[in-house]
């Protein structure tokens, strides 16, 4: 059958970008394809649709069996971009038995700098929710970022670099197995959500990520700038603790 010039066009570019993809994924240490992630949901509205796999990376990270494991397999990761321009990269941090994980985007100057997430402005402002508002300490919790290295400029974080990095993300939660997971902003909202709706539409209200009960709320840094937005944090922190209680 003589396939049209145009369709035969068609598959020629399907080809050219397929080959790309699989080029990047190798370079990345993805060896396997997985089915992109269940059709209901959607990424967010910065990635593109079918870039986000629910794939294993390298086996040594599926295999791990502590976060030391996990960060070990992790290495000096050149998986994506970021590498050349971070100064540390940044894995986590709190307790590997935390019953509440909180994630946030990727790493801003401060936590590049130091390797720990959340230690600038709005670091110190997500210390005093765990501390003033939930009575825990940060040791009690689990701390991470969809991303673990710093973006250059604090830009969203980009298809390829989320498509490399979030496995090591949803590992760490698979190893924390936190009865709660708080998402910090509309980023790693829809990352982990899948989802475009606005972070306005989802926060306040509970969603799951892995089977585990997901609350999603504003980012310490937009509540730096809109200060008024304090009190609906502290709602969806509330309904947190409230979890908590018979968790
Ligand atoms: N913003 C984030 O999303 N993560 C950090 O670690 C710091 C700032």
């Amino acid at each position: 059958m003589e396939i049209p010039s145009d369709e035969r066009e068609e598959l020629r570019e399907i080809a050219v970008a397929l080959r790309r993809h699989l080029k990047t994924r190798a370079g990345a240490g993805i060896v396997a394809l997985a089915k992109p992630a269940a059709t209901t949901t959607t990424s967010p509205s910065s990635l593109a649709a079918g870039n986000v796999f629910d794939a294993p990376v390298d086996s040594s990270v599926g295999e791990s069996k502590s976060l030391e494991e996990l960060r070990a397999s992790i290495g000096d990761c050149r998986r994506c971009k970021l590498w050349s321009g971070r100064t540390n990269l940044v894995f986590g941090v709190g307790n590997p038995r935390a019953k509440v994980m909180f994630v946030g985007e990727a790493p801003g100057r401060d936590e590049d700098l130091k390797g720990e997430p959340f230690v600038g402005r709005a670091g110190q402002l997500l210390t005093d929710i765990i501390t003033k508002g939930m009575k825990l300490s940060r040791d009690d919790v689990y701390i991470a970022n969809v991303v673990k290295c710093r973006p250059p400029n604090n830009r969203d974080p980009e298809p390829d670099e989320v498509e490399a990095c979030e496995p090591f993300l949803k590992k760490q939660v698979d190893l924390v197995r936190p009865k709660v997971i708080v998402a910090l902003g509309r980023f790693a909202v829809q990352c982990l959500l899948r989802s475009k709706q606005p972070i306005t539409r989802l926060r306040g209200q509970w969603h799951e990520y892995e089977e585990i009960k997901l609350m999603p709320t504003f980012h310490p840094a937009y509540l730096l700038r809109n200060p008024g937005d304090k009190k609906l944090v502290w709602e969806d922190i509330q309904k947190v603790i409230e979890a908590l209680k018979s968790a």
